[in-house]
């Protein structure tokens, strides 16, 4: 099986030279026709949510305020798609969010980088720099002053949620708004947001280039297009890799674009989508990778981290750390999702030193589920779906570390 290689033939051709001719293409059609093109494409988010762009955009047409902001703040675990974009071709990047906001009207654009990536910061700065003239020749063309800038996060994976990261860049306490009202209706400083992931972005130009309807045949039915995977753990090939959206396995991803499991082990799980996604066993990974197939395997696409383990992998660990990483990321302004995430670590803690209790296995799932009915963001509605699916499909792991003799177990 080959990579289909789609976007990333853009991304890889780098930025010099880069001459921003999708975007004066998109300028020549106009603004309704670019949205146009982008309906027939059914493009839909690539930030996890899997939400139509179309849709997201339609909600701000007739605003004359409105505010672009480019997720690319990549802090989900797993997930580095968004950097290799920034790293190889920040042109690229750049040119897309400026025919973005070009189609959305908007006078404010920002993009917003995880502090840890100094070198797309730097790299997206300076290409704004050097875009000035294509910046003026876009005001000239439309008439609209557009204001373009940098935000660096400082390092909470909630921040990366939209209503926090605008919360973030208004230098307000970064905790997940209470929704309705959504962005599109009153974002940044109350006005009227669109915050769009980086690879979603970039697919703009392929749009407006091929056409809605030829971007739509590829993939499948509620998954248009193809995905950036970032694939990583025990595989021997770890990258980013393209894939037409339900065309390909993520057994196919693992063994013919990763090359396999290091030294030819066994393989023991999969986390699809990123740690907020359930974990599938050998058995489930021949699930074709898209939104719809990966939700009915139950788990989901996410922004497409694929983690790989093999045998010598506990599943024990591998959820302490993971309840490790909710704990300390959650804002705390919901009591479940606080209170849970770290009563959920605390017994995952005593079940790795030899402490826990049979009970706690079901506690777990309890207070996850709970703890995701009640969670204001999807970082406490999530935070449980990896730990529940490892107790579930990895149980011999979990034995080994109870007691034999637990009352809990007799029952
Ligand atoms: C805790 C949390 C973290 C998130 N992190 C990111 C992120 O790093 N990048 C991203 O694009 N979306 C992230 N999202 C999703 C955003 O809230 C939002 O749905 C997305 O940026 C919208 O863009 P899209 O429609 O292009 O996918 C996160 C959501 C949550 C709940
Ligand atoms: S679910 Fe967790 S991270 Fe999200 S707003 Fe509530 S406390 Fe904050």
């Amino acid at each position: 099986m080959k990579e289909s290689i789609y976007l990333k033939k853009l991304i890889d051709q780098g930025p010099l030279a880069w001459d921003y001719h999708f975007l004066f293409q998109g300028i020549e059609m106009g603004r309704e026709s670019c949205f146009r093109e982008l309906e027939k494409s059914e493009l839909v988010g690539r930030g996890g949510a899997a939400f139509p762009t179309a849709r997201k955009w339609k909600a701000v047409w007739d605003k004359d305020d409105v505010v672009l902001i480019c997720n690319a703040d990549e802090g989900e675990p797993g997930t580095f798609k968004d950097r290799y974009i920034m790293e190889n071709n920040p042109a690229y990047l750049l040119e897309s969010m400026l025919l973005s906001a070009f189609i959305v009207n908007a006078r404010e654009l920002y993009i917003y980088i995880r502090g840890e990536y100094r070198q797309a910061i730097a790299m997206m700065k300076s290409e704004i720099n050097k875009a000035e003239a294509v910046i003026e020749a876009l005001q000239e063309k439309t008439g609209v002053k557009l204001r373009v800038e940098v935000v660096v996060g400082q390092g909470a994976y909630v921040c990366g949620d939209e209503t926090s990261l605008i919360n973030s860049i208004e230098g307000v306490r970064p905790n997940s708004r209470i929704k309705p009202p959504y962005p599109t209706a009153k974002g940044l400083f109350n006005h009227p947001t669109i915050v769009n992931n980086v690879e979603t972005l970039c697919n703009l130009p392929l749009i407006i280039r091929d056409g809605g309807a030829f971007y739509s045949t590829m993939g499948v039915e509620g998954s248009r297009g193809t995905k950036l995977i970032s694939l990583s753990g025990r595989i021997k090939e770890p990258g980013v890799y393209e894939v037409e959206l339900g065309k390909v396995s993520l057994r196919e991803i693992i063994f013919d674009l990763g090359g396999g499991i290091i030294d030819n082990r066994e393989l023991k799980f999969v986390i699809p989508g990123g740690i907020s996604t359930q974990l599938l066993i050998n058995d489930e990974i021949d699930v074709k990778v898209d939104y719809c197939s990966m939700k009915k395997a139950g788990s989901a696409l996410g922004s497409g981290a694929v983690i790989v383990a093999d045998d010598t992998v506990n599943a024990v660990e591998m959820a302490k750390n993971a309840a490790d990483f909710f704990s300390k990321e959650t804002c705390g302004i919901c009591f479940p999702c606080k209170e849970g995430n770290r009563q959920i670590h605390t017994m995952l803690s005593k079940i790795h030193a030899f402490e826990g209790r049979w009970e706690y296995l079901e506690l777990i799932r309890e207070i996850s589920e709970t703890t995701s009915r009640a969670a204001r963001c999807g970082l406490g509605q999530s935070a449980g779906n990896l730990l529940v699916s490892a107790i579930e499909k990895i149980p011999n792991d979990f034995e080994r570390y109870l007691p034999e003799n637990d009352s809990e177990r007799l029952r």
